[in-house]
């Protein structure tokens, strides 16, 4: 198992350059399914769960070429096995997006189960209630779901999310693509990811209209033809390197960012103490590390993220005073890093959905494990902060969606290598 060796207390400085979003091109790759014709996209992260979900689509029968670095082409005309391979789709959580495409091109799908990061309990009522409601019959097993066009045939409708599910918001769209009539989907999910999906569909011929509003509604087409496209910048992405330069200090440009995608999360940072100054695709952060204490809830986009949780506790630990985290979409995500950062020597007392978080002036390097992404990116934000060596293991975690992550950090100044045993 390889693992991150961090030497802290380094500043940060220069500039680093952001990849393409990891949860848009999980759901843009899928939806190459829906494609008749070559779909041209740019800025893909080659990350680990891309190169399993290309794996999944090569194993289906898509043609994928490599044009350049992150620019792929991907044909999916002919497909000659409609059933992705097991295996393969427990490895990552995105695979589910393989419902909704292989139920709107080919009305029936039979996929496994997905896997990822497992931090919380994390159902898929509101994906199969989308479904049902579009005329499949629905059959789960404890390790399958097998969907099949029902009686009176696939076709749009409307349907209400009883909870804000990215994941049912884009495979809802996916899979009424390509159905007749029109699909309306109320209490959708609005982050960047969804309108870029959005977006995508639509260059290749696709009728959506609303995305990144709380209705989204999708007019059936015949067909997608091919077309190209950009995947826009990862803001979790850029939100951990900024929570990097926050916690360990210094003066970075961040490069390819939305600096409006940002703003939930810089405006935090600015209550902490960070300068900001953002331009038109690029944000500069300047921290002296001293941070002021604050107050964060999560919330579906645009509040601040779930993903940048564990990322901005770290800068809770070192910030002045006491800072309050309250997780409202996993309640259970403390649980992937709190122990990790108590043994660096931070002081969090987890009651219910809060952290309360007394700053502390230094935290000192211990030997943490990674147990998902997100707690694994925070860990090594601490790491870097630390004083003395930080050892982070189970880094498979991270390395599913943060690409060249030490080359980046190396070019920052930070002293971090990764250790092959
Ligand atoms: N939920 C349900 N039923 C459903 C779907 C969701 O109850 O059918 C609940 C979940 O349990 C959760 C809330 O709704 O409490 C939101 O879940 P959502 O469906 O939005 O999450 P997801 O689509 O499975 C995506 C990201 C996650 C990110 C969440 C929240 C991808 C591939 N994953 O997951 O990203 O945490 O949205 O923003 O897009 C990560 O990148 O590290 C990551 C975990």
């Amino acid at each position: 198992m390889a693992k991150y060796e961090i030497i802290g207390g380094t500043p940060l400085e220069g500039s680093v350059t952001i990849s393409g979003a990891k949860n848009a091109a999980v759901a843009i790759l899928p939806a190459a399914l829906l494609v008749e014709g070559v779909c041209r996209v740019e800025n893909v992260p080659d990350i680990s769960d891309v190169r399993i979900l290309l794996e999944i689509l090569r194993d289906m029968g898509v043609r994928i070429q490599e044009e350049g670095p992150g620019v792929l082409r991907l044909d999916a005309t002919h497909i000659t096995n409609r059933c992705p391979n097991p295996e393969l789709v427990r490895k990552m959580r995105a695979s589910y997006y393989l419902m909704g495409a292989l139920l709107s091109r080919f009305h029936q799908a039979d996929v496994a189960l997905p896997g990822g990061c497992n931090f919380a309990s994390r159902p898929i009522d509101q994906h199969v209630k989308g479904f049902a409601a579009l005329g499949a019959d629905v059959e789960e097993t404890d390790d399958y779901v097998y969907l099949r066009e029902g009686p009176d045939g696939l076709h749009g409708s409307r349907i209400t999310l009883d909870v804000v599910s990215v994941g049912a918001t884009i495979n809802i769209i996916m899979a009424a693509c390509l159905l007749p009539g029109q699909t309306i989907i109320y209490n959708a999910a609005r982050e960047p990811h969804i309108v870029d999906l959005a977006n995508f569909l639509n260059t290749m011929g696709a009728r959506i209209s609303g995305a990144g509003t709380e209705v989204v509604k999708i007019w059936g087409v015949e067909r997608l033809r091919g077309g190209s496209y950009a995947i826009i910048p990862d803001q979790i992405e850029a939100g951990t390197y900024l929570a990097a330069v926050a916690a360990v200090g210094g003066n970075v440009l961040v490069q390819n960012v939305i600096p409006k995608h940002m703003d939930c999360i810089t405006s935090k940072l600015q209550e902490m103490g960070v300068s900001i100054i953002n331009y038109d695709d690029a944000i500069r952060i300047r921290s002296t590390g001293k941070l002021h204490h604050t107050t964060v809830k999560t919330r579906p986009y645009p509040g601040f993220p779930t993903d940048m949780q564990a990322q901005i506790c770290v800068c809770m630990t070192l910030a002045s005073g006491i800072s309050r985290l309250t997780e409202n979409v996993y309640e259970t995500r403390f649980f992937g890093y709190c122990t990790e950062l108590q043994s660096m020597g931070a002081n969090i007392l987890i009651t219910g959905k809060t952290a309360t978080v007394t700053g502390t002036k230094q935290l000192k390097g211990a030997t943490v494990c990674a147990h998902d992404l997100r707690a694994g990116a925070a860990l090594i934000i601490a790491g870097l902060a630390a004083q003395g060596t930080t050892v982070v293991e189970n880094i498979h975690f991270v390395e599913r969606g943060y690409e060249r992550l030490v080359e980046k950090l190396t070019a920052l100044g930070a002293n971090i290598r990764r250790i092959d045993d």
